[in-house]
């Protein structure tokens, strides 16, 4: 089986939907983030703050590809993970893309008073703004696009099951 991985912005929920998919498929779940922060031992913003963005992509690739490789596992990411190239190459050679997406407005509902996430810090609504037209369209590589808003948790779910089964009958991946 391969893995399948879940990409989009920030907020998208990515994580939740993530571990939901999994324990209803009994696969694995990993988060690629928690895998960065295990492997450098500080969180996000630490590593942001220390060492820079362009540190936090590489280390990003690097962990993603092992993640990867162990296979059979729900893989979610952050959601710059897709601006590398190589990155999404990746992805694709190794899993079935799901991406997440929401409104810009329940994604500044989402994220409000969200302290965790650097590329946020001086105002989440107009970095949220900024940042998802900087990044329009580059989520559109997924095979399987979800939109989020207004959806349960199951439905979202069961949406992505569904699309996986219809897909990986199809042969296409
Ligand atoms: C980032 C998203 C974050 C995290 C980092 C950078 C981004 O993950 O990887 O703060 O560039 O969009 P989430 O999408 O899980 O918040």
């Amino acid at each position: 089986m391969k893995n399948l991985v879940l990409v989009g912005f920030m907020g998208t929920g990515k994580t939740t939907v993530g571990a939901a998919l999994a324990a209803s498929l009994e696969m694995k779940h990993t988060d690629l983030d928690d895998a960065i922060v295990e492997w450098e031992g500080r969180s996000i913003p630490e590593i942001f703050t220390d060492q820079g963005e362009a540190y936090f992509r590489d280390v990003e690739t690097k962990r993603l590809a092992q993640l990867l490789a162990v296979g059979s596992q729900v893989v979610t990411t952050g959601g710059g993970a897709v601006l590398r190239k190589q990155n999404v190459e990746m992805m694709l050679e190794h899993g079935i893309v799901i991406a997440l997406h929401a409104t810009e407005e329940e994604l500044i509902k989402r994220l409000e008073k969200d302290t965790g996430r650097p590329l946020l810090a001086g105002g989440v609504a107009t970095r949220v703004k900024t940042l998802m037209a900087e990044r329009a369209g580059v989520y559109d590589f997924a095979p399987i696009q979800v939109d989020t808003t207004g959806k349960s948790l199951s439905d979202i779910v069961l949406e992505i099951t569904r699309q996986v089964v219809e897909r990986t009958q199809d042969g296409e991946q």
